[in-house]
């Protein structure tokens, strides 16, 4: 099995190097390969993602990746020629972002526990606001404009959608899928996802489906989180309700993510849902639990199941103790003991 690693910039750097000891710990036979983009890489040769590189990383079997993005970088530098190009050009057509408090670590939310937070978020990965179709004119004067389109596909939108109800249906006995957009406002595209999901929704009558404006779900992610069973939604809608589903189930360290190729032979990208945190890197306070559980999702995917339900118990039988990290306990440490119980 070959993995390219990509650690990248900030706490990314600090987080993967967990990842690879709970590999290593459990014992599987990877062909690892690290590559070293970010940002000190373009800074000192201004390269970003060179094609050859590329080029590698496609013919893995699985890519892991830490997070990018550098304070002394212009913003999009990184996240759009490493990140978004991965995503495009690998044509990653979802993210899955499971929403998950582990039991032995807490919620900001009172009254809520393990029971209630447990969701998962479908989010659509290669559309939208994302693709970067637009542009300014009379730049830099007072009447300057800025186009930001967003571009949704039948193609896009049908394939997230079925996804999202095939992820419904593989979690437990009752499925649930609910559409988040803002068909109210953005009737173009919302009316678009509305179509293909409703025609979609007749495929699978087993399945329980809603609707919910973007808004209103903020609300009810905080208020009643217990109500979300699957949500499948558009690329920029979930970007944000994820850092909203990580903020209620314990933080960004334990909010995990794959960017997922439907095409054979194609790798998967599996990263936490955070970024390099440049307020906390390089002091050992990052939590590396999202990392780590981005790998179990990878292992997943790759049907490596043995080896991926093992790191699933490890953090299991850690995570009362992850929330020290930070304060009493490190980045490394909490390495350290997820892999040595796997
Ligand atoms: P961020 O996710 O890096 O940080 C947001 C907050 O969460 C910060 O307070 C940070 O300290 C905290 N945090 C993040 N990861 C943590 C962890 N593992 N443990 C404990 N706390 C953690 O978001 P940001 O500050 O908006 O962005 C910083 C940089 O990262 C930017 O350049 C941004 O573009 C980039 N970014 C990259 C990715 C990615 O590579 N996938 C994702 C998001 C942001
Ligand atoms: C994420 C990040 C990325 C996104 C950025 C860094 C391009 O925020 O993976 O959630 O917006 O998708
Ligand atoms: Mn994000």
């Amino acid at each position: 099995m070959r993995m390219g690693l990509i650690p990248g910039d900030g706490v990314g750097i600090e987080v993967m190097a967990e990842v690879r000891k709970v590999l290593e710990a459990t014992g599987l036979s990877v062909d690892l390969t690290e590559y070293d983009l970010g940002g000190a890489r373009y800074l000192s040769t201004g390269e970003v993602l060179p094609d050859t590189v590329f080029h590698e990383l496609s013919q893995c079997d699985a890519v892991l990746l830490g997070a990018v993005g550098h304070p002394d970088v212009p913003p999009g530098v990184l996240e759009r020629g490493i990140l978004l190009r991965l995503r495009f050009e690998l044509d990653l057509a979802v993210n899955l972002r499971p929403v998950k408090l582990f039991p032995g670590v807490e919620t900001v939310l009172a009254g809520q526990t393990s029971q209630t937070i447990d969701f998962r978020v479908v989010r659509e990965n290669t559309e939208g606001l994302y693709v970067g179709s637009g542009g300014t004119i009379r730049t830099g004067s007072p009447d300057e404009i800025a186009l930001q389109e967003s571009i949704n596909t039948r193609l896009g939108v049908e394939r997230c959608i079925r996804f999202g109800f095939e992820t419904a249906c593989a979690h437990g006995e009752n499925p649930e899928l609910m559409l988040v957009h803002k068909t109210n406002v953005l009737t173009h595209a919302g009316g678009l996802w509305q179509r293909v999901f409703d025609e979609v929704a007749a495929e699978y009558p087993n399945v329980g489906v809603s609707y919910g404006h973007v808004d209103a779900v903020c609300l009810w992610m905080v208020a009643d989180p217990g109500r979300f069973h699957t949500i499948v939604t558009d690329n920029l809608f979930g970007d944000i309700i994820t850092d909203l589903g990580a903020g209620i189930a314990g933080g960004l360290g334990y909010a995990a993510s794959g960017n997922l190729s439907l095409q054979p032979g194609v790798p998967s990208v599996f990263e936490p849902v955070h970024g390099s945190a440049p307020d906390i890197a390089g002091q050992g306070k990052a939590n590396p639990v999202a990392a780590i559980l981005s790998l179990w999702m990878a292992l997943t995917e790759l049907a490596e199941t043995e080896a991926a339900d093992r790191v699933l118990r490890a953090v299991e039988t850690v995570a009362p103790d992850t929330v020290k990290v930070g304060t009493a306990l490190s980045t490394s440490e909490v390495g350290d003991m997820i892999a040595g119980v796997i």
